[in-house]
C-alpha cells in the first residue's frame, strides 16, 4: 500500500492525507504539492531546513554518516581515481566515460576554453582592485551577450554547447580576473594542457618566459576541483535552479549562482577561514576565539566549521586535509603557522562540548585556503576557484531541471505579517 501521512487540524477536527514518496536512498518526502489547494494553508520553512525542492539523480549526501556520492560513486573514489573532466562527464551524463568518451569530452572542453576577444575590453571596465568574484559575476553574465548561438534552452544541442562553454571558459575567466588585478597580460589557454593544469598555467605564466606547471600541484588542484564539483541543493545550486526555472539562459543562471556562492556562509567561507586563522595569529589565542564562537552575544563563528547537512565530519574536509599535507610537503613547507593553528583549532573545537553537542565539524573550506595559499593563490581568488569547480555541478543541475517534465517556475509562498489594507494618506497630511 502506498505510504501516506495524515495532517489533522486540532481546531476544526478536519484531516487531510498526503502521499509519501521514497527515493532510492535517504529520507522519504511528503508530497505537499496539493497542500494549499486542499487545506487553504501554506507550509512555512524559512531556510528550507525540511523542504525538498526538486527530484535529482546527481548527488546524494548522508549528513549523519558523512557520506557524499555523485551519481552513486563515493567522493573518496572519485577524488582518488578520476580526473576532473571524468567527474564533470559523470555529473552531466550520469555515467563515467570510457576511454574514447573521455578523450572526446576532454577535446570538446579544451576547444571551448578561449574567450571571445572582445571580452578583453570588458575586463578593463572593472577597477583593478575589484574582487575576482565581482568580475566573475559580471563576465559570466556577459557571456550571454557573446554566445547567442547557444541560448535556446529548449534545444538539447544548445544546452550541451552552453554547458561545455561554461565548464571550459570558467578557468580562463577566473585566471584573467587574477591577471587583471595584477596588471599583467592575459595568458591564453593551451590545448596541450589538462583542465587544472591549464588553469594554473593561465594564473601564473607570463609571456616573458617559459612556465612549467608543477605536476603535483596540478594533480592537487584537479582533486580540489573534484571535491567542490557539486553538493546537491545548496544555496548557490538552488539559486541556479530558481533563476533557470523562469527560462533564463544558462550563462545568466550561473552568474546568479556565483553571486550566491560569494557569501561567507557559503563559498566565501574559504576566504573567511584564512582571514580568521591570520587574525588568531597564534595558537595561544585559540581558546579566546573558541569562546567567542560559543558566545550567543557575539556574532563571530568559527569559519570552516559546521554544515547544514553534515552532522559528522565532512568527507571532503578529510581528503582536503590529506591533500594539504601532500602539497606542503611537495613545496617543502615544513612550518606553516596557519596550518599549525588550523590543526590545533580543529583539535580544541572537536573536544569542546559546544561543538560536540551541535555536531559542528570542519567542512570543505577549513583546509582548502591553506593549500591555495601555499600554491601562491591570493586569498581573494579562493571563492573564485570554488565557483570554477562548482560550475560543473550547477550546469548539470540546471540541465536536469530543464529536462524534468515536472519542472515549473519556482515560486515560494510567504507568511505575511505586514499591514493589512489601510487608507491612503496624502503627502500633506503625513
Ligand atoms: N561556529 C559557532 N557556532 C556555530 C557554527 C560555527 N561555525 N555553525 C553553527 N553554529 C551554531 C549556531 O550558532 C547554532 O547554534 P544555536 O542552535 O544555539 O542557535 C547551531 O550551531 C546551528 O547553526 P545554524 O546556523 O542554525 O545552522 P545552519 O545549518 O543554518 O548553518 C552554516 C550552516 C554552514 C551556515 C553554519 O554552520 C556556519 O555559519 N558555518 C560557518 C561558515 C562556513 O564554514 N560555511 C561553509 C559551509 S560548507 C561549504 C559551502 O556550503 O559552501
Amino acid at each position: 500500500m502506498a505510504k501516506t501521512v495524515t495532517l489533522k487540524d486540532d481546531e476544526s477536527g478536519k484531516s487531510w492525507k498526503f502521499p509519501v514518496l521514497g527515493g532510492t536512498t535517504g529520507p522519504d518526502v511528503v508530497d505537499i504539492r496539493k497542500f494549499y489547494a486542499e487545506t487553504d494553508m501554506f507550509t512555512y520553512d524559512p531556510g528550507y531546513t525540511s523542504t525538498g525542492s526538486c527530484e535529482s539523480k546527481i548527488t546524494f549526501i548522508d549528513g549523519d554518516k558523512g557520506v557524499l556520492l555523485h551519481r552513486g560513486y563515493p567522493i573518496e573514489d572519485l577524488a582518488e581515481k578520476c580526473n576532473f573532466e571524468e567527474v564533470a562527464f559523470l555529473m552531466l551524463t550520469g555515467e563515467l566515460p570510457d576511454a574514447k568518451a573521455k578523450k572526446q569530452f576532454q577535446h570538446d572542453i579544451t576547444y571551448h576554453t578561449m574567450l571571445h576577444e572582445q571580452l578583453h575590453s570588458f575586463y578593463s571596465g572593472f577597477r583593478r582592485d575589484a574582487h575576482p568574484m565581482a568580475v566573475m559575476c559580471g563576465v559570466v553574465g556577459a557571456l550571454s551577450a557573446f554566445y547567442h548561438d547557444s541560448l535556446d534552452i529548449n534545444n538539447p544541442d544548445h544546452r550541451k554547447i552552453s554547458s561545455y562553454r561554461l565548464i571550459a571558459k570558467m578557468p580562463t575567466i577566473a585566471a584573467w580576473a587574477y591577471k587583471y588585478s595584477l596588471g599583467q597580460p592575459f595568458i591564453y589557454p593551451r590545448n596541450d594542457l589538462g583542465y587544472a593544469e591549464n588553469f594554473l598555467y593561465m594564473m601564473f605564466a607570463t609571456p616573458c618566459e617559459e612556465y612549467k606547471v608543477n605536476p603535483i600541484l596540478a594533480k592537487a588542484m584537479d582533486r580540489i576541483l573534484i571535491l567542490h564539483a557539486d553538493h546537491e541543493q545548496n544555496a548557490s545550486t538552488s539559486t541556479v535552479r530558481l533563476a533557470g526555472s523562469s527560462g533564463a539562459n544558462p550563462f545568466a543562471c550561473i552568474a546568479a549562482g556565483i553571486a550566491s556562492l560569494w557569501g561567507p556562509a557559503h563559498g566565501g567561507a574559504n576566504e573567511a577561514v584564512l582571514n580568521m586563522l591570520k587574525e588568531i595569529g597564534d595558537k595561544k589565542r585559540i581558546p579566546e576565539f573558541v569562546k567567542r564562537a560559543k558566545d550567543k552575544n557575539d556574532n563571530f563563528r568559527l569559519m570552516g566549521f559546521g554544515h547544514r547537512v553534515y552532522k559528522n565530519y565532512d568527507p571532503r574536509a578529510r581528503i582536503m586535509a590529506k591533500t594539504c599535507s601532500e602539497v606542503l610537503s611537495e613545496l617543502k613547507i615544513k612550518n606553516n603557522a596557519l596550518l599549525d593553528i588550523a590543526v590545533e583549532l580543529e583539535r580544541i573545537a572537536l573536544e569542546d562540548d559546544y561543538f560536540i553537542e551541535k555536531k559542528l565539524y570542519p567542512n570543505v573550506d577549513f583546509y582548502s585556503g591553506i593549500i591555495f595559499q601555499a600554491m601562491g593563490i591570493p586569498v581573494t581568488m579562493f571563492t573564485a576557484l570554488f565557483a570554477l569547480a562548482r560550475t560543473t555541478g550547477w550546469i548539470a543541475q540546471w540541465r536536469e531541471m530543464i529536462e524534468d517534465p515536472q519542472q515549473k517556475i519556482g515560486r515560494p509562498r510567504q507568511l505575511y505579517t505586514g499591514q493589512t489594507k489601510r487608507k491612503f494618506v496624502p503627502l500633506a497630511k503625513r
